[in-house]
């Protein structure tokens, strides 16, 4: 029996998120939380002739949060304020940090051993915020707790495959390595599988469009959020494939932002990029992050160029959140 539960099911992206985790065959419980809503969002869900079955859950005044995560296998987490055209991601931190730091205590109290899947922005600071408040609490399981990055992967799927003419862009695999956050965010097209042929005069456009495909969905948007639908696609698609893996499926991977000296492999990463917390290739299994694949050191001199910028931008967003959790403001 997998029970879901996602933080924040009342929003944009908690609702259609929500949408595809009541439609998955290996969800049997389904569990929304968030400070409004979720009562409504999961009577309507539970309509839906899928087997699992649908709760929602409100604050009330801790009870809530309790009857939501007890027994869960799997949270994901998209509660936070999503960016207005002019801001960063790191103009979330002053409120999402607050809001992730809490709900993750929830996690430490009442599902300890939960798979962690973390989308709310600043994902670069969210997630050390939330691998040091599992520490503190006793708790941590770097093998479990996942930074989403995978809009960025999907996003050069998409755009790749505007340029090269192939139809089904999912067929193509591009490591996109390194934070969730413009010039953070590393396509390593040199090693896309199968091999694509980008034309020398279109490589910086297609760079800067994978590493700021947010802004282009925040100005679209014009003030009403960011990416919601393409946000709950890569959201589920990640969850799936964390869940398909825990119940035994193997030659699974997919990139994703961990706590690298947590994880088999990740130490030599973390020595070469300067950063314990990085997204690379993953491989998982049944306990979670089994394998970091080293694609770092086998980037072209291009890519090289683009992850010494990444590596000291991270480094900055990492410590904020570590710092956060340490000395409260
Ligand atoms: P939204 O405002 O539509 O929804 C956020 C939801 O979180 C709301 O329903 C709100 O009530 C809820 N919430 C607030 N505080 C909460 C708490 N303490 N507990 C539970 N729920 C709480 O925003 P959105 O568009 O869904 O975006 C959510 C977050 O996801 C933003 O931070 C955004 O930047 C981020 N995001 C990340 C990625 C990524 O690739 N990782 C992509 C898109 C958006
Ligand atoms: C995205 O990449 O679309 C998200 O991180 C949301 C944003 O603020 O751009």
């Amino acid at each position: 029996m997998v029970k879901a539960v996602v933080a924040g099911a009342s929003g944009g992206i908690g609702q259609p998120l929500s949408l595809l985790l009541k439609a998955c065959p290996l969800v049997d419980e389904l569990a929304l939380y968030d400070v409004v809503n979720t009562p409504g969002v999961a009577a309507d869900l539970s309509h839906i002739s899928t087997p699992a079955t649908v709760t929602g859950y409100l604050p009330e005044n801790g009870e809530g949060l309790k009857k939501a995560f007890t027994g869960a296998d799997i949270v994901v987490i998209p509660a936070g304020i999503p960016r207005k055209p002019g801001m960063t991601r790191d103009d979330l931190f002053k409120i999402n940090a607050g809001i992730v730091k809490g709900l993750i205590e929830g996690i430490a109290q009442h599902c300890p051993k939960a798979f962690v899947l973390i989308i709310s922005n600043p994902v670069n600071s969210t997630v050390p915020i939330a691998a040091e408040v599992l520490k503190r609490a006793g708790v941590f399981d770097p093998k479990k707790l996942f930074g989403v990055t995978t809009l960025d992967v999907v996003r050069a799927e998409t755009f790749v495959a505007g340029i090269t003419g192939e139809r089904t862009p999912s067929k193509l695999t591009i490591p996109v390595i390194g934070g969730h956050s413009g010039q953070t965010i590393v396509p390593l097209f040199s090693q896309a599988q199968p091999a694509v042929n980008i034309p020398a005069d279109k490589y910086d456009a297609l760079v800067n469009r994978v590493q700021f495909g947010g802004d282009e969905v925040v100005k679209a948007k014009d003030g009403a959020g960011s990416a919601t639908l393409s946000m709950a696609y890569a959201g589920f698609r990640f969850a799936e494939k964390v869940l398909k893996a825990a119940s035994g499926e193997k030659g699974i991977v997919e990139p994703s932002y961990v706590y690298l000296p947590g994880v088999s492999g990740g130490d030599t990463i973390a020595k070469a990029t300067g950063n314990d917390f990085f997204s690379v290739p993953i491989e998982l299994g049944p306990s979670g992050a089994e394998k970091a694949i080293d694609v770092v050191s086998k980037a072209n001199e291009q890519e090289k160029k683009l992850l010494e910028v990444a590596y000291k931008d991270l480094q900055g967003n990492i410590q904020k959140g570590i710092d956060f959790v340490h000395n409260p403001p």
